[in-house]
């Protein structure tokens, strides 16, 4: 008879087999680094201090918290997650700890500078020493920017482009309810100016949080069309992550283990949520996209995105969304070759050197997605007008999102990848 000991390895050797024979893209590897940069300095990699994931999480966090030995929080949230009781999780771990805490729940999608005035002026009133976030990218990005004029001062705008800080923010804890942004470890904070409607990106490497949690539990109750614009989202920081002109090994590693979760997992996601494994799973990818794009940066459907955010407050990951196809087409005339590895992790291992079949299968595999969860068709549907492509356009290009992207467009260009998105 086998001993208990070979058995329980059998079991384990079955389960693990089980699973990875089920899995549609077992076996899929990302070969073709691509360096295009070297720069004179190396490559930075930003992460928050300590990350915790997985179910449970949102305890380790408070266990962290308490060690740390912070006074008084400001809770930077929003409005629906004070309403739906979403934010008990976090109070009730505080006042077993017995840290103290005030609520900022002014935050609204798509943060402005007049909210983070407000978040700040309570922070200081409150005389709080650390902030905790709780929600998705909005509340991660407005107390990213309260925590830089907590110690800065100033206002916002001084702070847009890279590395203009000069002082570390007030210690940022960031716990997560969608997947996602990616923000809760990412060293950006996008917040809207509310005279020029344009999405100012703050990237610095003093804006990542110091901990950041990605606890599953709290992102079941996301509504199906969330779990679907930020499902894409992360889909678009793993695909412009990959494709960035300051991409490595290391980030491609992430981008494609993203791609290859989210193009199996978010559909279930999306269509149950209550499916404990896809929320799981979605939680990890949206984590390797932001490892991604935290250190290997974005492209233009950012750069654009933020446009149609900041113009018309459109959800975040449905412009990327919308955009991610035709951006890529676009990008695909330079770089088709990175497109093979994009295929694999999406699960075509039939493609060999063919970088135009993979060119259409990736781009098929995007719009495919984008239908079945629920993603509208085009900006058109979305209420964007025509006559405001030069003006999205003219800002897009001063976006630092763009910066990395594979190819880089002329203004009518730009203004043409507005129109193929907004009739395709
Ligand atoms: N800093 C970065 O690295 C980075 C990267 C990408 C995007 N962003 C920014 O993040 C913002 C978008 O963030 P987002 O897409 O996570 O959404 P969000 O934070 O704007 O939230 C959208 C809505 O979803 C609700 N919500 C959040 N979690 C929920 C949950 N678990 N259940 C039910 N409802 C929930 C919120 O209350 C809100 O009403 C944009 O402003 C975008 O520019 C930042
Ligand atoms: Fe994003």
């Amino acid at each position: 008879m086998e001993s208990k000991t070979e058995l329980q390895k059998e079991v384990l050797r079955d389960s693990l087999e089980g699973t990875l024979s089920d899995h549609p893209t077992q076996g899929s590897h990302g070969v073709n680094y691509h360096h295009a940069f070297t720069g004179t300095e190396g490559y930075a990699f930003y992460m928050p201090t300590l990350n915790l994931i997985g179910v449970g999480a949102l305890n380790g966090a408070g266990a962290q918290i308490s060690e740390l030995g912070y006074k008084k929080a400001l809770i930077v949230t929003d409005k629906v997650l004070v309403k739906v009781g979403a934010v008990d999780a976090i109070t009730k771990i505080l006042d077993g700890i017995k840290v103290e805490y005030a609520i900022f729940d002014g935050t609204e999608p798509n943060p402005t500078d007049i909210q983070v005035a407000e978040g700040l002026a309570l922070l200081k009133k409150e005389d709080c020493d650390f902030i905790i976030s709780f929600g998705g990218g909005s509340p991660h990005d407005c107390a990213k920017a309260i925590g830089v004029l907590a110690t800065n001062g100033g206002i916002i705008q001084d702070y847009e482009g890279l590395n203009k800080t000069t002082t570390a923010m007030l210690p940022v804890v960031a716990i997560n309810t969608t997947a996602g942004t990616g923000a809760e470890i990412t060293r950006f904070a996008i917040i809207t100016d509310s005279k020029r409607h344009v999405k100012m990106a703050i990237i610095d490497w003093k804006v990542t949080p110091t901990i950041a949690v990605d606890d599953p539990v709290l992102m079941v109750g996301m509504p199906r069309s969330l779990t679907s614009a930020t499902g894409m989202d992360a889909l678009t920081h793993a695909i412009e992550a990959y494709v960035s002109t300051i991409s490595n090994p290391v980030t491609d590693a992430s981008a494609l283990h993203a791609m290859k979760l989210i193009k199996t997992y978010l559909r279930d996601a999306v269509h149950d949520g209550k499916n404990m494994k896809a929320r799981d799973m979605m939680s990890y990818a949206e984590f390797l996209a932001g490892m991604a794009f935290n250190s290997a940066s974005l492209g233009y459907v950012h750069a654009m995105a933020h446009q149609l955010g900041g113009m018309y407050n459109l959800p975040h990951g449905v412009c990327n969304a919308v955009l991610l196809p035709v951006v890529q087409e676009f990008n695909a005339k330079k770089v088709p070759i990175l497109f093979i590895d994009i295929a694999e992790a999406f699960g075509h291992h039939d493609i060999g050197e063919d970088a135009d079949l993979a060119v259409k299968r990736v781009l098929d595999d995007i719009r495919s997605l984008n239908n079945d969860i629920g993603i509208p068709k085009n900006l058109a549907e979305m209420g964007v007008k025509p006559e405001d492509f030069e003006l999205l356009a003219e800002n897009a290009m001063k976006d630092a999102c763009g910066f990395t992207n594979p190819r880089v467009p002329t203004k009518e260009e730009v203004i043409e990848l507005f129109r193929l998105s907004h009739v395709q």
